[in-house]
């Protein structure tokens, strides 16, 4: 097979940044192989790091042990795209939900530069889809996010790629790892504080962990959702929210005795020509599938023209997971570039 190489620029190196790295390293020959995919990693930035852009390849090892520092060079996002040479920039730098900045502006210089944008932060999607997709056709580039929602599992492709004319009326779903693991642990008799304590400990909550309890995560998912696959803008302050930091623990451990356990919920649903869209915490009967969905897992119930059901379900996930949708973003990008 004959292959390309591309240069790979990654703006933000932490969590996901590494485990990125990392699979592309794991994955290199099967890139090479089956898809015909050289890589090499032409520039990292970060606030601490500065920007750091180097054509000839960074060294990968080096750069997982922290030993890779920024020489005298770009100050700004375009000159370190141009620096770097970037076929393509990943952008996976922490949240904005109020305004998605400036995550939006770096995608945005990527593709007037010519490179594809794939992000796995839910603020471009939700602040700047429409834009960030219209200006990648104008570009001749792929504006890319699978990461964004459910850790790289193949969500939004589902529907863009392999459901074609399908319609999405709806969604039922629980799409925060945090507040399904504190549930659990409130079952089993923790009190609230205990549980964030021991989310925190596994490495599954933040430090501060108010945008998961408080509902925000889940309603940037769901606006991420109802803009992308519903096809109506909807921004975060627009779902109707509210997180499980009232729930009591007899309250959830009752609950879960009668059969009847609680959840924070994700809806979204198409009624009389609007979308209505909400987060809050519900008793669910033990014949709805979401009930079973335990500790980080996530699941998601689509409710389409076609499939009356089309259910995912995504038991534990880790930041691996979120690296592959990277990975499959950047295989979707060149491949259709390639053919
Ligand atoms: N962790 C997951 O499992 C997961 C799953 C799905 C989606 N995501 C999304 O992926 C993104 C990255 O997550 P993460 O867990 O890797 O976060 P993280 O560990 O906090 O790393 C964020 C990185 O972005 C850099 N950064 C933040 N703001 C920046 C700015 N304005 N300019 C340049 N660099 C900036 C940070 O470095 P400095 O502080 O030095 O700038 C750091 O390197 C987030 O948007 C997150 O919501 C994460």
């Amino acid at each position: 097979m004959n292959t390309t190489t591309y240069n790979l620029a990654l703006l933000g190196f932490g969590n996901v940044g590494r485990a990125f790295v990392s699979l592309m390293e794991r994955k290199r020959q099967d890139l090479r192989d089956q898809h015909g995919i050289e890589w090499r990693l032409t520039g990292v930035a970060t606030r601490r790091m500065g920007w750091i852009a180097a054509p000839d390849g960074l060294d990968p090892a080096a750069l997982l042990r922290g030993e890779t520092r920024a020489a005298a060079g770009p100050h700004n996002v375009r000159d370190w795209l141009r620096a770097a040479h970037a076929n393509v920039l990943f952008e996976i730098t922490s949240l904005n939900r109020e305004t998605g900045q400036p995550a939006i502006d770096h995608l945005k210089a990527a593709l007037e530069l010519g490179a594809h944008a794939i992000t796995a932060n839910k603020g471009p999607v939700v602040h700047g889809y429409e834009e960030l997709s219209a200006l990648a056709q104008k570009c001749g580039r792929r504006f890319l996010f699978e990461s964004a929602v459910m850790d790289g599992v193949p969500i939004f492709c589902l529907f863009r790629d392999t459901l074609p004319a399908v319609e999405v009326h709806g969604f039922r779903a629980l799409l925060n790892s945090t507040t399904n693991l504190i549930l659990q642990q409130m079952e089993e008799g923790s009190t609230l504080n205990r549980a964030i304590a021991k989310a925190q400990e596994m490495g599954v909550a933040e430090t501060d962990p108010t945008d998961d309890l408080e509902g925000w995560d889940s309603a940037v998912k769901i606006a991420a959702l109802v803009t992308v696959l519903m096809r109506e803008p909807l921004k975060p302050q627009e779902v109707e929210r509210q997180g499980i930091e009232d729930l009591h623990p007899l309250a959830v451990q009752a609950a879960r005795r009668a059969g009847h356990p609680y959840k924070l919920v994700c809806e979204a649903r198409r009624e009389n020509g609007r979308v209505q869209a909400s987060v809050r915490p519900q008793q669910l009967p033990l014949n709805d599938p979401l009930a079973w969905v335990n500790g980080t897992s996530s699941a998601i119930c689509f409710e389409t023209d076609i499939f009356p059901g089309l259910a995912i379900t995504e038991q534990n996930p880790g930041v691996t997971e979120t690296a592959y949708g990277l990975l499959a973003d950047l295989v979707r990008a060149v491949g259709a570039q390639k053919q």
